[in-house]
């Protein structure tokens, strides 16, 4: 009998959770930390929050479940993409990572395009110039902190900080370096033409797995630390929304993942590498070796609902608390009380820009037919159809690219809304289902590790 363990290091915490192979969840421990904004469209995080959060979560989950550290036959790791983390030559963080989500290199993607031209950046990484995406992080710090980029010698993201402080290894995997826009996401590997037109060393860069290698083993100050027992195996693990794939199942073609989170994300296997020539939506390696996925963004869709919580629905929230409801469920009432259409409210979620499908950072949120006889039931009725709107346009790029949509299942904090649900099933025209796991990332991390522990002969 064996266990598996899957870390997801997220934004808003690090999130560890214990697996018995045959999928069960036995235990789960989050820690958290914060997120700073030191200047508008700034988000920054401290590497050393992340790895003490892994560490606690993980010692926490381990006293929990009360097993034998000893029965865990592989960890997973996973967690936020794209973001940056750099270090000197001893692996000491030089500055706070630089977030996913951080837009201060908008500019420094349009150089990025006018330095490689747009058409060969797509051949190489599969996509166009992304402000978010670790690349254009690099030449602003080159720019911005020629102090702080001239002392760096290597780049890691975050789930691969915390590998280097597991296991003292530099390495990453595919579907999380693909989100870097250095790899050359047909072949697999680093791209060192796309590497010299950018001038950068590629020492920077960590070895490149697919994301079932085991990529190194706990070092005994880890397992100190988190009650790990030294000499267990990493596997490669993979960037968020690949993990999230495979914890939802979404490793073969015909259904695709809608998550309603922070962001929304339409997720779908492929087992050949398909591009939209827009570049509209994502196209990635997968965690599935020699498979692909491509996924569309909506930047704000759980986080457009907060937005009107947060806003609006003190009285909400207080009733909540008194009831012991979440406030979302009284929320959810609301908006079912008034019809679809919301009587001609439109509402665009483009609260933090938008990825799929304007590709705009500087895209910025929109209620449209507006008038004296809207209640608030239906201004937030129009947030959640406006974000279904936008996961729709996801899909439909997806489709258009021909990829077989037969079944949408639905995760994330708002897939839990029967409401919610049933907007995406009407304006999709497809089913829409869940699964009965809730963990996606740490599931997916997990099963990544057990195929790496010879437990499954396959991710599928
Ligand atoms: C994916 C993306 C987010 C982050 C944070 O492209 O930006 O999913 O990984 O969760």
């Amino acid at each position: 009998m064996s266990y598996l363990l899957g870390v997801d290091i997220g934004t808003s915490g690090t999130k560890s959770v214990l697996f018995h192979e045959n999928g069960t969840q036995t235990a789960s421990a989050t820690a958290e930390y914060p997120l700073y904004q030191p200047r508008p469209g700034w988000a920054e995080q401290e590497p050393e929050d992340w790895w003490r959060a892994a560490a606690e979560s993980i010692a926490a989950v381990l006293a929990k479940s009360g097993i034998d550290a000893g029965e865990i036959a592989c960890v997973g790791l996973t967690g936020q993409m794209h973001s940056l983390v750099c270090l000197d030559g001893g692996g000491n963080v030089l500055r706070r990572a630089i977030l996913w989500c951080d837009q201060r290199t908008a500019e420094a993607a349009v150089e990025l395009t006018e330095t490689v031209g747009c058409e060969r950046l797509v051949e190489i990484t599969a996509n166009p110039a992304m402000t978010g995406f670790t690349a254009a992080k690099l030449p602003w710090g080159r720019k911005s902190e020629p102090q702080v980029y001239e002392k760096t010698r290597k780049i890691l993201l975050p789930k691969d900080y915390i590998r280097l402080r597991l296991t003292g290894e530099y390495a990453t995997e595919v579907s999380d370096a693909s989100g870097m826009q250095l790899l050359d996401v047909a072949g697999r590997c680093w791209s060192d033409p796309l590497l010299k037109s950018l001038g950068f060393d590629r020492a920077l860069l960590p070895e490149v797995y697919e994301s079932i290698c085991v990529t190194g083993r706990v070092t005994s100050a880890a397992a100190k630390l988190t009650g790990l027992k030294a000499g267990t195996p990493v596997v490669g693990g993979a960037g968020d929304q690949a993990a999230g794939g495979i914890g939802n199942g979404i490793v073969r073609s015909g259904t695709v993942s809608a998550t309603l989170g922070t962001s929304g994300v339409v997720f779908a296997h492929t087992d050949r590498m398909l591009l939209d020539k827009k570049g509209r939506v994502h196209t990635l390696c997968h965690a599935v070796p020699g498979c692909w996925h491509v996924m569309g963004v909506t930047q704000a869709a759980g986080l457009s609902l907060k937005w009107f919580r947060e806003q609006f629905c003190g009285e909400e929230e207080a009733v909540a608390g008194r009831l012991g409801e979440d406030v979302y469920v009284l929320l959810d009432r609301e908006a079912a009380e008034v019809p679809a259409g919301c009587d001609g409210l439109f509402y665009l979620p483009y609260l933090m820009g938008e990825r799929t499908p304007h590709l705009d950072p500087y895209a910025r949120g929109v209620f449209f037919g507006l008038s004296a006889r809207h209640t608030r039931a239906e201004v937030l009725r129009a947030v959640m159809e406006g974000v279904g709107y936008s996961m729709k346009d996801c899909l439909e790029i997806i489709g258009q690219m021909g990829v077989p949509v037969r079944e949408v299942r639905a995760s994330g904090g708002g897939g839990r809304s029967i409401l919610w649900r049933q907007m995406l099933a009407d304006m999709f025209g497809k089913k829409v289902t869940t699964t009965n796991a809730s963990e996606g990332p740490a599931l997916g991390a997990a099963i990544l590790a057990g195929t790496a522990a010879g437990l499954y002969g396959s991710v599928a």
